[in-house]
């Protein structure tokens, strides 16, 4: 009858011990899943900038016409190389914003003014339009000039009158 029952105490402590076991590693799991998930995150809302730039940079250098088909990819174009193509140019702040701002001023990522939080854009509203304007041209920071975009000076003011509107 002993023998029984230190086999069963003997069983009980080896399996609470292994049971105890289980569970930290399945909370180790949790807390790194956790931290997996944030950082992706983060990475994830940078990301359209960082693939424009990759796209920039493995740009064919050259391109060759070929006889008989069409070439008309090829014509010499006479806007500024940098030049955004017209249909990628948003039509308002809003659109521009969304596409780009957006990334950085929604989650508030790098110290970049959150949309939403008024201590952080009352002092910056208050400097006035033309040095908003200029920041956000020029860059200033870790906010890159024109958010990173090659979009012409108008679509940026828009931007920036946009997302001062939604934070008046
Ligand atoms: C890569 C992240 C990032 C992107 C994308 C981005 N910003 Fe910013 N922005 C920042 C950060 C960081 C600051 C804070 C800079 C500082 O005060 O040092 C900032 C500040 C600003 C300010 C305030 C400047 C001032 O004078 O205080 C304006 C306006 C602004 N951004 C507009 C824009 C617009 C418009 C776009 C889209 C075209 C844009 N941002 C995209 C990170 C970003």
């Amino acid at each position: 009858m002993s023998k029984v029952e230190t086999s069963d105490t003997h069983f009980l402590n080896s399996f609470s011990v292994i049971l105890g076991f289980l569970i930290f590693v399945a909370i180790c799991l949790f807390v790194y899943a956790r931290y997996l998930g944030r950082t992706q995150l983060e990475q994830q809302m940078t990301q359209q900038l960082q693939l424009r730039a990759v796209q920039q940079n493995v740009a064919p250098l050259a391109r060759v016409a070929i006889a008989g088909q069409d070439n008309s990819a090829l014509a010499v174009s006479t806007e500024p190389a940098n030049a955004a193509p017209a249909a990628d140019i948003p039509k308002t702040g809003k659109e521009a914003f969304e596409k780009v701002c957006t990334s950085c001023h929604t989650l508030g990522l790098n110290g970049a003014p959150k949309i939403g939080d008024h201590a952080a854009w009352g002092p910056r509203i208050a400097q006035g339009k033309a040095v908003l304007y200029q920041h956000a041209l020029n860059g200033k920071g870790n906010m890159p000039a024109r958010g990173g975009t090659n979009w012409p000076d108008a679509t940026i003011r828009a931007a920036v009158d946009y997302m001062v509107s939604l934070n008046k």
